[in-house]
């Protein structure tokens, strides 16, 4: 199968899958427990639905495949795992954090909704996310133990050590002098670690061994460091219309990026470092991480 039909296949699966999870619900004020609030609904739907480039679900679905997993027990984690994605990108957006106007080529949810609503909608998606996740597990008993550690593996990664660290110590160094250190610790929670996690999930779903696990933290490591890089250097030069989000945020809020600490040719030099780093631990996998490589090489050319 090629690339793109491949790509399509596993994005299908995860949009059908949050179709199944987040319907959107009717009753304003529901008669039934269980029932989301149509517009709590509403405004959660219109962020995970937005389209998006669905890196992180692909990733799952991709590695559960590859290590010979059960598909039909990833779809779930995956969906779960873009509900989280995208409600940090809802909250990340807010005026407390950085106040964009634009996510995914449509206005943020808080210009749409409200803030209340927005930050309301991010918790939703949150803790629907697990929700999801708890239920698909017991619904499973075959693989009990390895649902409950892929729940696990994206809780971590997601929570206070994780990502939300990273986007507390993002905040926190806006208008500082750019630092080598702390900027890697920004990159390696606030992003890498929800890069990480798809592909720790999915072996946990598919009883990888040590070797292929760590092989897969390696590429994704280096694959989330590369990334976001490659967002920072989007919001200097890249084109607002294609990403889907204003550019020249970065400076205007004085963020620490990789541009701020080393400019722009150093940057671009550090991504391609760290993506053929990533693309030399997934090559362990031989030719059944066909799809992988490929997916690697779309990403690192990126225009949005
Ligand atoms: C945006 O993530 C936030 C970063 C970590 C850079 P993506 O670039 O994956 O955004 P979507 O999901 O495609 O909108
Ligand atoms: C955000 O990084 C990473 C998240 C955890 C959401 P950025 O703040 O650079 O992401 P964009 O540029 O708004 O997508
Ligand atoms: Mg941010
Ligand atoms: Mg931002
Ligand atoms: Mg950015």
């Amino acid at each position: 199968m090629a690339y793109h039909e491949q790509y399509s296949r596993y994005v299908g699966m995860v949009e059908e899958t949050i179709e199944k999870l987040l319907p959107q619900t009717r009753e304003d004020l529901p008669r039934e427990d269980g029932i989301i609030p149509a517009h709590l609904c509403e405004a959660m739907r219109y962020s995970l639905l937005a389209g998006g480039k669905r890196v992180r679900p692909v990733l799952l679905l991709a590695a559960c495949e590859m290590l010979g997993g059960e598909l039909e027990q990833a779809k779930v984690p995956a969906a779960a795992l873009e509900m989280i994605h995208t409600y940090s990108l809802i909250h990340d957006d807010l005026p407390g954090m950085d106040d964009d106007d634009y996510r995914r080529g449509r206005l943020t949810n808080h210009k749409v909704y409200g803030v209340g609503q927005a930050i309301l909608a991010g918790d939703g998606l949150l803790n629907y996310a697990y929700e999801c996740l708890l239920d698909h597990a017991a619904a499973h008993p075959e693989n009990l133990r390895g649902l409950v550690l892929a729940a696990q593996a994206i809780a971590s990664r997601a929570g206070v050590s994780g990502m939300i660290a990273g986007q507390s110590i993002d905040l926190l160094s806006e208008h500082m002098q750019p630092d080598a250190g702390r900027l890697a610790y920004i990159h390696a929670h606030k992003t890498a670690d929800l890069l990480t996690a798809p592909l720790l999930a999915a072996a946990c779903i598919a009883g990888a061994d040590e070797a292929q696990t760590e092989a897969l933290l390696r590429f994704g490591r280096c694959m989330g460091l590369a990334f976001q890089i490659d967002d920072d250097l989007l919001d200097v030069e890249g084109d607002a219309g294609q990403l889907g989000k204003q550019t020249g945020m970065d400076a205007q809020r004085g963020k620490m990026t990789w541009p701020s600490l080393v400019g722009v040719q150093a940057s671009r030099e550090k991504s391609r470092a760290l993506w053929d780093e990533a693309e030399r631990a997934i090559a362990v996998f031989g030719e059944c991480a066909w799809f992988m490589q490929a997916f690697a090489q779309q990403l690192r050319g990126r225009k949005k």
